[in-house]
């Protein structure tokens, strides 16, 4: 996962300069557009400016497409073979098929296969059980479920902890002053204490393969039951005080793995959880390493539903400012670019 921290620091350093001063910015979509970065590095692979640049074109056409309430409903109702043949979705989705194809053909000709470390690289030398190599469809098609489910939960949890961050300034001075001292603790505890308390995703799906009993209910086998992450991290008897933002609780006493759930959980927890963790205190660093960040408007901002994810009402809009001299906490000179 290290290997992933100088890349991450560098498209969050990037964004960050464009990021404009003094005035109000709304940075989830801000945040959006590093990990759109991250993804297209660390999972294809992808390196070289002018491809990263027709992808980031494609991909961001198709993400804001299928994104759309109202569309994701239609994907739902129409299901996805139907979906699939439907012109105005294929025109979303073929330039991003295209591209995706292009690169796996490259990969699967780069002698140096063996010695990257991106997804990519890894899912091609990946072999099924009885010795195949995985189809050009099957790694199309993980590379979009990688996308589609790392992209935008991860910049929300990230717009949600600036945003919660901004509302408290000594949680804010204590991570800032953490994170500059080289300390890992505090921030940890502020990306659990973020994801308990705005959960990207409010709920996971089940369906009963026997029969279960639940809460003094006896549920009969094929019964669809959705554990709540939102109501579970409201417990008061397992999070006293359960609205407020205190990141110290973590300190206290860790996650549990039962109590703690905005990943989901058993064996259909969510694959990127310590990717998305890691990102986020990367990502989270350098935006403290670099800027001083104040709250645009006061009160909170409204959790809004936006397809299936849970986003801040206003984007997360703060006042940036500058530090002067890069401090501790940014990237670290150690950590390898990966492809770069
Ligand atoms: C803060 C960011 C993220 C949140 C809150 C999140 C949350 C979730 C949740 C709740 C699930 C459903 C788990 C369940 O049913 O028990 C899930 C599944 C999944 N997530 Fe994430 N996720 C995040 C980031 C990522 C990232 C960065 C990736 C990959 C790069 C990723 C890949 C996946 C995949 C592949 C699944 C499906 C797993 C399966 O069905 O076996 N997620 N995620």
């Amino acid at each position: 996962m290290h290997r992933y921290g100088g890349l991450m620091a560098r498209a969050a350093e990037g964004e960050i300069e464009r990021w404009p001063v003094g005035v109000p910015v709304a940075l989830w979509p801000r945040m959006q557009a590093i990990t759109l970065e991250v993804i297209m590095r660390a999972v294809f692979g992808i390196t070289e400016a002018d491809r990263l640049e027709r992808l980031r074109g494609v991909l961001r056409t198709m993400l804001d497409w299928t994104t759309q309430p109202r569309r994701l409903l239609a994907l739902a109702a129409l299901g996805p073979e139907r979906v699939q043949s439907k012109s105005l979705f294929r025109e979303a989705l073929d330039p991003v098929d295209e591209l995706l194809l292009d690169e796996i053909g490259r990969r699967r000709d780069d002698p140096s296969v063996a010695e990257r470390d991106d997804v990519l690289s890894l899912l091609v030398q990946a072999r099924h059980e009885d010795g195949r190599p995985m189809s050009d469809a099957e790694l199309r098609d993980e590379l979009m479920t990688l996308l589609v489910a790392g992209h935008e939960t991860t910049a929300t949890a990230l717009a949600w902890a600036i945003e919660r961050l901004v509302r408290h300034p000594d949680k804010l001075r204590r991570l800032t002053e953490e994170v500059e001292a080289g300390e890992d603790d505090y921030l940890d505890a502020v990306v659990k204490e973020t994801l308990r308390l705005r959960p990207v995703i409010p709920i996971v799906v089940r369906r009963l393969t026997e029969p279960m009993e639940i809460g003094g209910h006896l549920l009969p086998a094929g019964v669809s039951v959705t554990p709540c992450i939102h109501l579970m991290h409201r417990r008061p008897d397992i999070y006293p005080e359960p609205e407020r933002f205190r990141p110290e609780r973590f300190l206290e006493r860790p996650a549990g793995t039962y109590t703690w759930i905005p990943f989901g959980g058993g064996v259909r927890r969510c694959l990127g959880a310590s990717f998305a963790i890691f990102e986020m205190k990367t990502v989270l660093s350098t935006v403290l390493a670099r800027t001083r960040l104040e709250q645009a408007h006061t009160g909170s901002e409204r959790v809004k539903r936006r397809a299936i994810t849970l986003t801040p009402s206003g984007g997360a809009e703060v006042v940036v400012g500058r530090r002067t001299a890069p401090q501790r906490g940014g990237p670290r000179p150690e950590a390898a670019p990966v492809g770069a």
